[in-house]
């Protein structure tokens, strides 16, 4: 259910970074202290028990709750980054979005197949970043793949969910 300190916290931008979309801007929930606490406590009584070993963020908004969680379920933290930032060997992955098209990278040796995997973004839009992040995860063969997303757009035509049929996938405001 959606929270409503959540709903009413969250910005919308109309016609950014072009005309005819709708930004949902999670910075004004990040940056609110209350926000942050709600956010934390929905993600840990998600995932508490599921025996997480790592969370994949997804640069760059996919970051800030990625740790966060991490620091309270006691797991590890590994970048999904955009191209050309991971140092050491990588594997990427392209993919179109709403508004262009932009590639993922993760290191070669972030995830191993004894870890359970949780994938998570900030937003789940077309879906075109999770499906890379998520191919990218599959690479590893990882015992069991969850993904999160703060906010799921089902407004304006999008049906992100539907490319992640048969996987756990969990939000915390549908839109
Ligand atoms: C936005 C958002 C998600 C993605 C969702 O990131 O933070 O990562 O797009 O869209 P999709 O479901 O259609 O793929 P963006 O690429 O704008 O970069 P940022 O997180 O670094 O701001
Ligand atoms: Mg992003």
């Amino acid at each position: 259910m959606n929270n409503k300190v959540l709903l009413d916290n969250l910005r919308c931008i109309p016609d950014f970074p072009k005309k005819g979309i709708n930004f949902r801007d999670v910075t004004t929930l990040y940056k609110n202290g209350y926000c942050m606490q709600i956010m934390l406590d929905e993600l840990y009584e998600l995932y508490k028990d599921k025996g997480i070993t790592k969370i994949v963020g997804i640069e760059s908004r996919g970051f800030v709750m990625a740790s966060a969680l991490a620091g309270r379920l006691g797991c590890g933290v590994v970048l999904a980054r955009k191209p050309g930032k991971l140092p050491a060997t990588v594997i990427k992955e392209s993919f179109s979005k709403e508004y262009g098209v932009d590639t993922i990278e993760m290191h070669l040796d972030s995830i191993e197949p004894d870890d359970v995997v949780l994938i998570h973004d900030d937003l789940l839009a077309t879906g075109g970043t999770a499906k890379a992040a998520y191919k990218l995860v599959q690479h590893f063969n990882p015992k069991k793949v969850y993904m999160n997303f703060i906010i799921e757009i089902t407004d304006e035509g999008l049906h992100g969910r539907d490319l992640f049929d048969g996987i756990e996938l969990t939000t915390l405001l549908t839109i």
